[in-house]
């Protein structure tokens, strides 16, 4: 007899492929095969080359469930120490969250129990954020740094990121967020730390190999367009993508920038404006949707869905996970509020959460399920795709596998 060919089959499944530029790609009564990590073979349960049991070591009959590429979370911060409930509190009496910002709460705060925390206490801290999110779907995560903001403190943050990834089993894609907040040791010297951001802490943990990308905060609480330019200089030397929190509390044309330095994406975009959407379209940046945020800080103004749309850029979502603004723990819920908030159709939420959010990270080797994309599934208590953004909360999730590996299983 000979061996099996395949390490996994899974058979009767229903499969959202999301291998078509539209639809769900959705193939009723089929099957999937991994091997080494990656799928190698994807069709209906007909088109089989033999008894399932013959064809694998590991055959898990799924009796109709839904199948989908493991979930991306392309936007997260969720390496940081500390809380900010009181922060919820003081917003809900009625004090926005710039008025925290400058009266030295928000981002600072944290960054004060971030640089208290050593690298174990920061872990412990994050970990459970991230089985969260992996026992909701997620296989691809990104974590960005920006609450040390001095080279020791982000280094810190970085190398927890990736202890995450490795303690896991689970791909995570670090982005260096330097320009987030302006610390206290450089209240009244905001060009002395850009330049120890750009001349020191980005050459030197990109040096350490702990940077897949360089982010920044644009804005007006953040940093101007002509500081985030020079960040965005240094990470193009660097050879490092960009991406950009752009126009979220107002708009700084920061999209512009990001697509004129051909970036990965451009993120929150309440008030993005026309002249933004055509410079990424042109440039192929993904919008990146973080509804979290919009409820948690009860925003009303919407981002420009329909002109994206139109203009063809893709749009990906996440959960933008942080202590301040979107203490959000679940990308499904993201998802769904997505629909319900920014009125995306579940499609295209869907799509936002797979193969757009990877996409987003610069990432074609997932987000589809497809012959040949990394063997990341994520397998549903569910029937139909739109039930993923349907369901509020509750454990959807029946397995993942993340490269062919097994994740997560229900109890
Ligand atoms: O994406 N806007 C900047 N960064 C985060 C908020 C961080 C915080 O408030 O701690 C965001 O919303
Ligand atoms: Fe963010």
């Amino acid at each position: 007899m000979t061996a099996p060919q395949w390490d996994l089959l899974l058979t009767d499944a229903t499969l959202a492929c999301f291998d078509t530029s539209h639809g769900y790609g959705l193939r009723e009564h089929a099957a999937l095969a991994c091997k080494d990590g990656a799928i190698a073979w994807v069709g209906a349960m007909t088109d089989l080359p033999g008894p399932a049991e013959a064809l694998a070591e590991n055959v898990r009959a799924l009796d109709g469930a839904l199948v989908t590429p493991g979930l991306v979370d392309c936007h997260t911060h969720l390496v940081f120490g500390g809380r900010r409930d009181r922060e919820f509190e003081m917003r809900l009496e009625g004090v926005s969250y710039q008025d925290i910002a400058r009266a030295g709460g928000g981002i600072v705060s944290t960054v004060r129990d971030t640089r208290a925390a050593d690298e174990d206490a920061l872990l412990a801290q994050s970990l459970p954020r991230a089985r969260a999110l992996v026992a909701d779907g997620v296989t691809t995560l990104e974590i960005k740094s920006g609450y040390g903001l001095d080279l020791a403190s982000e280094r810190r943050m970085l190398r927890t990121a990736r202890r995450i990834g490795q303690i896991l089993g689970i791909d995570v894609r670090t982005s260096f967020l330097g320009l987030h907040a302006l610390p206290p040791e450089f209240s009244d010297d905001r060009t002395g730390y850009v330049d120890a951001v750009c001349g020191q802490m980005l050459p030197t943990l990109a040096e350490e190999g702990l940077i897949d990308a360089v982010d920044a905060f644009c804005e007006g609480i953040g940093f101007t367009r002509e500081e985030t330019r020079h960040v965005f200089e240094v990470a193009h030397r660097l050879e490092l993508p960009v991406k950009l929190h752009a126009e979220q509390l107002s708009d700084l044309d920061g999209a512009a920038l990001v697509a004129e330095f051909g970036g990965l994406s451009a993120d929150h975009l309440e008030h993005l404006s026309a002249s933004g959407i055509r410079a990424m379209a042109e440039a192929g940046t993904v919008a990146v949707l973080l509804p979290g945020a919009f409820y948690a800080l009860r925003d009303t103004k919407l981002p420009p869905i329909q002109a994206l749309r139109e203009h063809g850029v893709a749009m990906a979502v996440a959960t933008d996970l942080n202590p301040g603004t979107s203490p959000l723990l679940s990308l499904r819920l993201s998802a769904n509020m997505a629909c319900t908030l920014f009125r995306l159709t579940p499609e295209e939420a869907l799509r936002g959460v797979t193969v757009h959010g990877a996409r987003a990270l610069g990432l074609k080797d997932r987000g589809t399920l497809a012959v040949g994309q990394r063997a990341d599934l994520a397998i549903w208590q569910a029937s139909a795709p739109a039930e993923l953004c349907y369901w509020i909360g509750g454990p959807l999730l029946k397995a993942s596998y993340a490269a062919g590996r097994p994740l997560f299983k229900a109890n």
